[in-house]
């Protein structure tokens, strides 16, 4: 998983963005246009605000391009209190929460509270979405078919393990939304090549399309 961070270090905080994550031109800029400045260089002056105001911006960045740090180096951001998957008609998964992010061998990759994931296939930085998805023209509302997700085991975590080749498996409590739905539960293995039939689960078509992760 490529990253290229930059760190914009403050008196009592740190703001952290991983460029390749960046994906919404709306959140940061709107929230707090004289810290986020993207005519400015740096384009972010982690001293023109609050640290209490910039964390609750920067917890709006609804891909986790951007993150905190205090002064001791230490996470800022809280997860949410529940984990919830959005599904964005036509574009990513938009998780929020106590996520972790493992391998098949159970290794743990990255752990973050918001994460964008790419569903339409197309995106140079998997899992992770890169905006890929409007030039591919991906198209899909958003809506979740019955029957929707399966009952798991309750731990707070949220789990997301990228199979090779294929799905995401989510294990976990969570509330997955999408169009007018909204459905709760604890595991289910959604698409992330963009050819299933039954979106957003996966219904296997990875394999007859040839899906690489790689
Ligand atoms: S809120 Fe996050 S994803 Fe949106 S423009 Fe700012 S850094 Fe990028
Ligand atoms: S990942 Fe798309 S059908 Fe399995």
């Amino acid at each position: 998983m490529g990253a290229k961070v930059h760190e914009y270090r403050g008196k009592s905080i740190a703001v952290h963005y991983d460029a390749k994550r960046c994906i919404h031109a709306a959140e940061c800029v709107h929230g707090l246009p004289g810290v986020f400045d993207p005519e400015a260089k740096p384009w972010v002056d982690p001293d023109a605000a609050s640290a209490d105001e910039i964390v609750a911006v920067v917890d709006k960045c609804p891909t986790g391009a951007l993150w905190i740090s205090n002064a001791e180096g230490e996470p800022g951001l809280q997860p949410a209190a529940e984990n919830t998957v959005q599904i964005d008609a036509d574009g990513p998964l938009y998780a929020r929460g106590d996520i972790e992010v493992v391998d098949t061998d159970g290794n743990v990759l990255l752990r973050d509270t918001r994460i964008a994931f790419c569903r339409c296939g197309a995106s140079e930085n998997k899992p992770f979405c890169d905006g890929a998805h409007s030039k591919a023209g991906f198209s899909d509302t958003g809506a979740i078919p019955d029957p929707k997700l399966r009952q798991g085991d309750g731990s707070g975590k949220l789990k997301v393990v990228l199979a090779n080749n294929g799905p995401l498996i989510l294990t976990g409590p969570m509330t997955l939304t999408g169009g007018d739905d909204s459905c709760t539960g604890g595991r289910g293995a959604l698409c992330r090549c963009g050819a299933s039939e039954n979106k957003p689960f996966c219904d296997g078509a990875h394999s007859r399309i040839g899906f690489s992760t790689s």
